[in-house]
């Protein structure tokens, strides 16, 4: 989440900046203040808990950069950005001296904007360790929705938690996450990057996945089960270790293949979701696959079993399952196929897709059950979550 503050001189382009910030799908928290370059100083205290000052200003000259050389002096992190209409050689010259990374014209280009954004949110984000928790995403039979259900929890995460997420496929026969949330074709497969698994480091891997928002990266599957029989459990556990210190949520979608490869994920990971649905074949399946677990040595507490596509008045209702499976229900998702075709069809994402939806509001409620929310920060952030969607909801399919 990027903390901005936009100083704006004019009443009508701030709220035409606002909306192209929105336009970029980077998750920004904005302010706005009426004012001048040269009115920087008036707005210290603003200006201090921001990670982007943008001042649009229409009269800006290299004079007035004074104000913002001052505050850049002062607050070495602050990244700003200029707007104004067709700036000078002089002023870009002036502006570079004082520290500022970006001037924009008036009128603003999408395209510029959003990757000024994703360059002040990777800044932003180098260079921390992170302790990444790794869920993995399992069904006992194909169509239960664990797919749907790992893109679009990815995304709540990415977007409204303001995690850095990674999302791996790990389907190795029909691989489709990364068709949900792009259209383009990924720079690498899970295949090619354990194919050259000597080159592995921050930087190789970061040009293998695919950047589908500013805070979530996706690592298409194999796709191609000759490629997936190429796979080795010690490829994935180096990926595995590097990831981890990359990113806060790393989300496997390993489907319902059970073998050495999905049981090396299954092992290293913190939780494991098993999705059932309410009907006999799932009740037997879904039964298998926890004496499964059992075996593998799990504890109960990391198998998580998640219900898709509830019907209350189903016959095999939640006892039900709960008995044969001798394990809990952890959390159950609405059957919603509007919002589940919209998401699939449209690359909107569920949590932005439809004010309030119920598949949306269970998918932002697993992600607080999977990374519960630091109490003070449960009441603020669970408001945000259900809070009403962005004017312009941002595509997982950017361009479609
Ligand atoms: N809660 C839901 N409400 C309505 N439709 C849903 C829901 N969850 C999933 N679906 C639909 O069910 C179908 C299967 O979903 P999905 O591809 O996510 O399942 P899967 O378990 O990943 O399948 P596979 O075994 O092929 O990998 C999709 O068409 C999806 O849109
Ligand atoms: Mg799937």
């Amino acid at each position: 989440m990027i903390d901005t503050l936009l100083i704006s001189s004019s009443a009508e382009r701030a709220p035409q900046i606002a909306a192209r910030l929105e336009a970029s799908g980077i998750a920004f928290r904005l302010r706005t203040l009426h004012g001048t370059a040269k009115q920087l100083r008036v707005h210290a205290a603003a200006i201090k808990s921001a990670d982007l000052l943008i001042v649009d200003d229409a009269d800006l000259t290299p004079r007035e950069l004074s104000g913002v050389e001052e505050v850049l002096s002062h607050l070495p992190h602050l990244h700003c950005m200029l707007v104004t209409p067709a700036p000078s050689t002089t002023l870009l010259m002036a502006a570079m001296r004082v520290g500022v990374r970006h001037v924009l014209s008036w009128p603003l280009d999408d395209r510029e904007i959003a990757d000024a954004l994703a360059h002040v949110s990777a800044k932003k984000h180098a260079g921390v360790r992170r302790d990444g928790r790794v869920v993995s995403f399992t069904s006992c039979k194909g169509g239960s929705g664990t797919t749907l259900i790992a893109v679009n929890l990815a995304y709540a995460l990415a977007a409204l938690r303001d995690k850095r997420v990674l999302l791996i496929d790990l389907n190795q026969q029909f691989a489709d996450a990364s068709l949900l949330v792009a259209d383009k074709a990924p720079p690498a497969t899970l295949a090619d990057l354990c194919s050259q698994i000597d080159r592995l480091d921050a930087a190789f891997f970061e040009s293998c996945v695919m950047h589908v928002h500013a805070n979530l990266d996706v690592l298409a599957g194999a796709g191609d089960p000759v490629k997936s029989g190429e796979l080795r459990a010690a490829h994935l556990e180096r990926i595995l270790t590097l990831v981890r210190e990359q990113y806060d949520a790393v989300l496997i979608d390993v489907g319902q293949n059970i073998n050495p490869l999905a049981i090396h994920a299954l092992d290293h990971s913190d939780s494991i979701c098993m999705v059932v649905r309410q009907n006999i074949l799932y009740l037997h399946a879904g039964r298998r696959m926890l004496d499964i677990f059992k075996e593998l040595g799990y504890p109960a507490s990391k198998v998580k079993v998640i219900v898709n596509q509830y019907d209350k008045n189903a016959r095999i209702n939640l006892a039900t399952l709960e008995e044969t499976f001798g394990a809990k229900v952890a959390h159950h998702l609405p059957r919603d196929e509007k919002q589940a075709t919209e998401a699939l069809n449209h690359g909107v994402p569920l949590v932005t897709g439809a004010k309030g939806g119920a598949l949306a509001q269970g998918i932002s409620q697993l992600a607080a059950l999977l990374w519960p929310l630091p109490v003070a920060e449960r009441k603020s952030v669970l408001g945000r979550l259900f809070a009403s969607r962005p004017n312009s909801p941002p595509q997982l399919k950017p361009g479609h």
